[in-house]
């Protein structure tokens, strides 16, 4: 037996606390009778959330690694048919991606049906590591990395600290590669931490989340975490 909350959760359906609070409302029925808190479950039981049936994985997890490539949205489903992320990857198992990128950002993605390790990934207190590489318009000035390297204001927050360096830039066609490194995943983030001190990002890719980096996936490839990276994902949460 386990807990209905836990099982729920680690579906991908909801982090635990939002699980918590569909069940306090008396969303969640198993064998169609109203769940309650702290009520235990078994493989067998038939949970349902609004008439949607969550699978019990039982601890049967896996785990990819993509590299994202242009064009392609990041979510389970697109309401206009459009390919998403899921469609890219070969497996019967109802995975989700773990947080976005943009439609036109390419790069590292985590994808997986262990829901419990993808809330903790995504939960701010663990502040876990993205490094992107952004080819931005311009040539970025040494005040304006320090600026972003600070923290720059974008919708009603502050950034946090960031790692920022200019890799390369090209007189010609006025524009800069720069490095950023950012613990946080706000919407659009990193466009619009440029944005905000007057650069436009042309091009953006992730090349690493949380130590896994893309550099031996083309575009569009992608490949199952060993034991060990998951792992040490674990170790890397709380
Ligand atoms: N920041 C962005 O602006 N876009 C992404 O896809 C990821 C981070």
């Amino acid at each position: 037996m386990e807990r209905l909350s836990k099982v729920i959760a680690n579906s991908g359906f909801a982090s635990r606390r939002k699980v918590d609070e569909l069940i306090s409302k008396g969303e969640v029925l198993v064998n169609g009778d109203v769940a309650v808190l702290g009520q235990k479950v078994n493989s067998n039981d038939v949970i349902t959330i609004n008439g949607e049936v969550i699978k019990n994985n039982n601890g049967n997890y896996v785990y990819y690694l993509l590299n994202k490539p242009r064009g392609i949205i990041t979510s389970n489903h697109d309401e206009k048919g459009r390919k998403t992320v899921i469609d890219l990857i070969d497996t019967d198992e109802r995975i989700y991606p773990v947080g976005r990128l943009d439609y036109d950002t390419t790069g590292a993605l985590l994808l997986t049906n262990d829901g419990e390790l993808t809330n903790r990934l995504l939960h701010p207190r663990n502040n876990i590591e993205k490094i992107y590489l952004a080819k931005i318009q311009g040539i970025i000035t040494g005040t304006d990395i320090n600026k972003i390297k600070n923290g720059v204001v974008i919708d009603d927050f502050k950034t946090s600290p960031a790692r920022v360096k200019l890799k390369s830039y090209n007189r010609s066609s006025n524009t800069s590669l720069v490095l950023i490194t950012i613990h946080e995943g706000h919407n659009h983030q990193v466009k619009k931490m440029f944005e905000a001190v007057g650069y436009q990002v042309d091009k953006l890719t992730r090349l690493s989340f949380a130590g896994l980096d893309v550099k031996k996936l083309k575009s569009g490839e992608y490949r199952m975490l060993s034991l060990k990276e998951v792992q040490r994902l674990y170790s890397m949460v709380k």
